[in-house]
């Protein structure tokens, strides 16, 4: 038996409410449907065997009166709730797998909800899915808080079986996109949180920790100085350059390098400086093809059109070598990126070899680092493991430092006012100083031997291939979710 009871146990408890900040744990999870193994005590237990990957960050939450229990999924991406009707279609398919076991609503069972845009609420992602229905006003609690009438979406036609807690800019809002009307906006969860008085300022800090770590947190109206190493940077969000207004979280990825045993390589791109989106309902990063390519030539993986990604050994896992992602220009962040954030499962269940090429009888897995054709390459989750990031939706700002993974102490700052800058942060010394400079040149690769020594290329010279998906029996091919961007945010930038 799948029950949306089980979900709610062990990692997704402990959250913290104070006068200024409000925290909750969040976890990390598969998307869709867990499987549920029976134990023989008779208890049930949660196994999730993709959760490396297709996972995004997941948080408990009650709505309605009485409250109902729903785990969301946390996304910086795009900018409102929405929860799955309990009389959608895809939360009804409780046969062969299929149905809402993260939790679904029943608006016929809530005393508090109010209609307040019959059929208004439309949002598609960028992967295709979406989610259509009201907007209703509802109480809703999480983190042990409470905010008593906030807007969200009612999905009552929806592909996807879980609903989202979009903390994006509300300009983001899909209301906004629908109506093509600045006027539609309405206050979402953190200006609500603002205006309730829950925290002094729009701003929130998100810690996601190491790929091997199965819960993070979302902290709302401070920062927690135990969480990373050094110093927190500040730098600039672009605003939209047609809209002049701020709705996604892009910032200017101007570097990156590739150190291992053997050298280190000034990796380049004609795209620089890159509009990169910091998304945490993305799954990997995405970087234009020809800075892609030389990190993929780096590390020894290529591209497999059957999966349509970039794969590589899973071995490769255990290399020494990084990739060191630099943000607003010369003496900005740098955030080091390990190769054991960066190797994930290709497949659920036993892992498939690849057939020919170097890599012959190894296991593959897919990188981390995948490819993209235009705006917007986004920052996803294998890039914001390793940074503790500060979305300040006040002044336009996120404040970035290296993660402290596993860290177990905490030590909370507040915003002590509303718009006050991001606390115990410098900004960026020359992000002003940023112009249009990429240009192509490939790199020595001297970093590349270092990374590939953690792997044997004992295969033959012919190109990688692995078997045909026909052969691939009962294993499901773990899809990324590139999903929770919102579509028509609008990134046409000018950096
Ligand atoms: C709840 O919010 C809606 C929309 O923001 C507003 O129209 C309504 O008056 C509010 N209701 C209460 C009881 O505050
Ligand atoms: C963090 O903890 C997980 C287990 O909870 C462990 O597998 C992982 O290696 C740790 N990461 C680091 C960087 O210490
Ligand atoms: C990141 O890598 C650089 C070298 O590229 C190194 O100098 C720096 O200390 C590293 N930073 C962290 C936080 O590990
Ligand atoms: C990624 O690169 C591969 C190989 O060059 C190419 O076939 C594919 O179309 C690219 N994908 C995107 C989204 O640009």
């Amino acid at each position: 038996m799948k029950t949306a009871a089980t979900l709610a146990t062990g990692s997704l408890l402990a959250s913290v409410a104070s006068a200024q900040v409000v925290q909750w744990d969040i976890a990390k999870r598969a998307n869709g449907a867990p499987k549920l193994t029976r134990r023989a005590d008779g208890s049930v237990e949660e196994v999730i065997t993709n959760e490396k990957n297709r996972g995004g960050y997941f948080a408990s939450c009650q709505v309605g009166t009485p409250g109902q229990k729903l785990t969301l999924q946390l996304d910086t991406g795009s900018s409102d709730i929405w929860v799955p009707s309990s009389n959608s279609a895809v939360c009804e398919q409780s046969s062969n797998g299929g149905g809402c076991t993260l939790g679904s609503y029943n608006e016929d069972a809530s005393t508090s909800k109010e209609d307040v845009g019959p059929g208004e609420f439309d949002i598609s992602y960028v992967d295709g899915s979406h989610s259509k229905g009201d907007y209703i006003t509802e109480t809703f609690e999480i983190g042990g808080s409470t905010l008593t009438n906030l807007t969200m979406g009612l999905g009552l036609d929806t592909t996807i079986p879980y609903g989202l807690v979009g903390v994006g800019y509300a300009l983001n809002e899909a209301i906004v996109a629908s109506t093509g009307s600045v006027g539609s906006v309405y206050n979402n969860l953190p200006v609500q949180m603002r205006n309730e008085g829950l925290i002094k300022s729009v701003a929130y800090s998100l810690w996601l920790n190491d790929l091997d770590a199965s819960t993070g947190n979302i902290l709302f109206g401070g920062i927690d100085t135990d969480k990373y190493h050094g110093d927190l940077t500040r730098i600039k969000i672009y605003q939209d350059s047609q809209s002049k207004a701020f709705t996604s979280f892009t910032v200017a990825m101007t570097s990156l390098e590739a150190s291992s045993s053997s050298g280190t390589d000034v990796l380049s791109s004609s795209s620089f400086p890159i509009p990169v989106v910091l998304d945490s309902g993305t799954t990997f990063s995405y970087l234009p093809q020809d800075l892609a390519e030389q990190v993929w030539e780096e590390v020894g993986a290529s591209y497999n059109a059957q999966v349509g990604v970039a794969v590589l050994p899973c071995e490769l896992e255990n290399a020494k070598g990084y990739f060191s992602f630099g943000l607003a220009g010369t003496g900005g962040p740098v955030i080091n990126i390990t190769m054991d954030e960066l190797v994930l499962p290709l497949t659920t269940g036993s892992p498939i070899q690849f057939q020919s090429g170097p890599y012959k009888g190894q296991d593959a897995c897919q990188f981390g680092i995948q490819n993209f054709s235009s705006d917007p390459f986004l920052l996803g989750d294998t890039f914001l493991r390793s940074a503790y990031v500060v979305y300040d939706l006040e002044n336009n700002e996120i404040g970035i430092a290296p993660t402290d993974f596993n860290a177990t102490t905490s030590n909370v700052v507040a915003f002590p006012s509303q718009g006050a800058q991001i606390p115990s942060a410098t900004a960026a010394p020359s992000q002003d100083a940023i112009t249009q400079a990429g240009s192509l040149a490939s790199p020595t690769y001297g970093a590349s031997g270092g990374f590939q020594s953690a792997g044997s290329r004992s295969g033959d010279d012919s190109a990688a291939s692995m078997p045909s998906p026909l052969d691939w029996s009962k294993l499901a091919v773990i899809g990324a979710s590139m999903g929770f961007m919102m579509v028509g945010s609008g990134l046409f930038l000018a950096l």
